[in-house]
């Protein structure tokens, strides 16, 4: 009680916001949810070129966290780009960042959950969240993307034919095509 009267206020609070922090995240994973961990830049450069994108492609990241897979596959490949964003804090920073690159044309953002959201619309399905989240998506998946969709899962796997599987730095990548 003394040494915390006696810190300094900014400290005191820096402590505490780190430990509400701890505390969230550790609540998300007694849940097993899918939190946000970013993918290494040469992952998601992997992903998209194992998904052999055409220009006519339009992307879907399910759980699109600060939006680089976004912003990569708009601006190397010019494609559309979707993303799904349950957390408002991620949605506003991806927003951002797809601001700075301009690519407000290309690249939307919506905060929502995936599971809500109709997919039909997609062409290639980017996922990085958990295996347990990937089990539970796999029915609506198959209930709503058009034949000859890729879906490029990062490090969890899909029970549909793999086309492809690669490693990048710790992740593996597994690439189904959808029919
Ligand atoms: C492991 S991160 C991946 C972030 C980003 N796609 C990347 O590759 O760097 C998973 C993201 O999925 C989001 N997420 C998890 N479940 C979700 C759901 N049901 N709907 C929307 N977003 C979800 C989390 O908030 C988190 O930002």
């Amino acid at each position: 009680m003394h040494l915390a009267v006696n810190l300094p206020l900014t400290v005191t609070v820096v402590a505490g916001l780190a430990a509400a922090v701890l505390i969230y995240f550790l609540f998300l994973l007694a849940k097993n949810e899918a939190v946000f961990v970013p993918l290494p830049q040469e992952t998601i450069d992997s992903m998209l070129k194992m998904a052999e994108i055409r220009s006519d492609d339009v992307l879907y990241d399910l759980g699109s966290g600060d939006g680089r897979v976004l912003i990569a596959a708009a601006r190397n490949y010019g494609i559309r780009a979707v993303g799904i964003e349950r957390n408002r804090i991620l949605c506003w920073l991806s927003k951002r960042a797809i601001a700075r690159n301009s690519l407000e044309s290309k690249v939307q953002v919506v905060n929502a959950d995936f599971f809500d959201q109709d997919l039909s619309e997609a062409t290639v399905v980017a996922v990085y969240p958990s295996q347990k989240i990937n089990d539970r998506l796999e029915s609506k998946l198959r209930k709503e993307l058009k034949e000859g969709t890729r879906i490029i899962s990062a490090d969890h796997s899909f029970n549909f034919h793999e086309k492809d599987r690669r490693k990048t730095g710790h992740f593996w990548t597994h690439l189904y095509s959808f029919s």
